[in-house]
């Protein structure tokens, strides 16, 4: 359905779990996220129920995210559960690639469509420090084995983080012209753990464009973040997210739901929808929450501007 601002939404973003193997510098806190308790957390049943009530309203897209959602038991039964669901043609899952060797494959059977991969370093000792203790080994493994399943595109996710990362532009630059892979950079945003220090590290994409000397955009995909370019002769894409040089949000195609219940018609809002009262008590009212929630979508974040209002959940905690 069409919210007020005209935009289309079709597409939920399902967080499972805060909980993550690792702990980005920039997600995550060092101890990790306090593991909640059973009863306060959505159900794969409940999952399903609210999908299943999406459905009339528009929604056919969905992205399985985390924390990392590979870490919550039974995720393969619970995509087999989406994927029979009538009127959801894509389920796609943003993951850190850490478990991918042994689970693209049944992710894939279950009806899985594609995955997007995040991975900041191609390098072994920074990949290590960036997601403190991260083996990268493993992820380039998995995108080897998604690879060799023909889920098509991989994209994969970089943030870059100013002095750091930023070296190693066209190293991931090069993966697109070896492989169909897409890399995507994405501008690092003054979210949960990364507000305090996020706005000192920012490297602007139109810096990375310029360096990799990248002049004509691709046609763009609609809904998507990302604007795309092409290397000549590459196979794979590279693309710029630029949530806060050049924020997308009058595309915006995307509801958010977090692994708590919590409905969050925009991701740099701090406005929540609790549906889990309503799972318990009176679940036929869903559809007409999450209606009423597209309805009330906001025009756009306002993180560019002096005094921002930013959301205080941490990224692992509404999964991006
Ligand atoms: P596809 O286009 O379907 O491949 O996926 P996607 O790019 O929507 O999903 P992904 O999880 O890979 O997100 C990539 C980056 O875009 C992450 O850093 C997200 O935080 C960011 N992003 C995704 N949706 C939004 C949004 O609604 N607003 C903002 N500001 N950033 C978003
Ligand atoms: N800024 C930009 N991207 C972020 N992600 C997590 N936190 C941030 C942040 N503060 C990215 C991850 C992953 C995607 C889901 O969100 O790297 O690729
Ligand atoms: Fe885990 Fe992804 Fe957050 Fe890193 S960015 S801690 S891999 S959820």
């Amino acid at each position: 359905m069409a919210d007020q601002y005209q935009r289309n939404i079709n597409y939920m973003r399902i967080s499972i779990t805060d909980l993550c193997n690792m702990r980005c510098l920039y997600c995550m806190p060092e101890n990790g996220i306090q593991k909640k308790p059973h009863d306060a957390l959505l159900s794969f049943e409940d999952i399903v129920s609210i999908v299943k009530a999406s459905v009339p309203l528009g929604i056919n897209k969905l992205r399985i995210t985390g924390g990392e959602p590979l870490v919550r038991k039974g995720i393969i039964d619970l995509i087999g559960s989406l994927s029979e669901i009538e009127g959801i043609n894509e389920i796609a899952m943003t993951t850190n690639g850490s478990l991918l060797t042994d689970m693209a494959e049944p992710l894939k059977k279950a009806g899985l469509t594609r995955f997007n991969i995040s991975i900041d370093s191609l390098k072994e000792d920074r990949y290590r420090e960036i997601t403190r203790g991260g083996e990268l080994k493993d992820v380039l493994s998995g995108i080897e084995k998604a690879l060799s399943l023909d889920m098509k595109p991989i994209k994969l996710n970089t943030v870059m983080i100013g002095g750091y990362n930023e070296e190693e532009l066209e190293d991931f630059a090069q993966l697109t012209y070896d492989k169909l892979i897409d890399v995507r950079f994405i501008e690092l945003m003054p979210v949960g753990e990364a507000s305090q220090w996020a706005k000192s590290k920012f490297v602007s994409n139109e810096t990375l464009k310029k360096r990799l000397g990248l002049l004509h955009p691709l046609k763009g995909i609609a809904g998507s973040p990302a604007r795309y370019y092409q290397l000549p002769g590459a196979k794979g894409k590279i693309g710029f997210i630029n949530p806060i040089s050049d924020h997308f949000c009058s595309e915006c195609n995307r509801i958010r739901l977090t692994s708590d219940g919590k409905l969050k018609p925009c991701l740099h809002s701090n406005t929540e929808i609790d549906l889990l009262p309503m799972l318990r008590t009176n679940p036929d009212s869903i559809a007409e929450v999450l209606a009423a929630a597209i309805e009330a979508k906001p025009e756009r974040h306002m993180l560019n501007q002096e005094n921002a209002i930013y959301s205080s959940r941490n990224m692992c905690q509404i999964g991006g």
